[in-house]
């Protein structure tokens, strides 16, 4: 499965959810993630992505998010349809360390 990591937090941008086909994004407070047993590994929302958030579980820079992404899918919303992004996204994006502002 594909996994949504760290830079997404306070970007939200959701260009990942209107591209999905299978509808497989959750949502919490400032981050999005990926359910693992829904995705298809299409690969789509991958480059879709302006924070550069989302890999393959098999890339290193995955990380430990993919047991996050599995944990948080069974607790948060799904989400089908991209909203308005925060207004500081753009602020955030890029910025370091951000996992510690994550609101699980
Ligand atoms: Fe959805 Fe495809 Fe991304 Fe998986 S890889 S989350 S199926 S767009
Ligand atoms: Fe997050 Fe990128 Fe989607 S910032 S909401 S993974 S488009």
């Amino acid at each position: 499965a594909y996994v949504v990591t760290e830079n997404c937090i306070r970007c939200t941008y959701m260009d990942c959810v209107s591209v999905c086909p299978v509808d497989c994004f959750y949502a919490g407070e400032n981050m999005l993630v990926i359910h693992p047993d829904e995705c298809i590994d299409c690969g789509v929302c991958e480059p879709e992505c302006p924070a550069a958030a989302i890999f393959p579980d098999s890339d290193p820079r995955a990380g430990d998010w993919a047991a996050l992404n599995a944990q948080y899918a069974a607790q948060w919303p799904n989400i089908t349809q991209k909203g308005a992004p925060p207004e500081d996204a753009d602020a955030w994006k890029d910025a370091a360390d951000k996992r510690a502002l994550l609101s699980a």
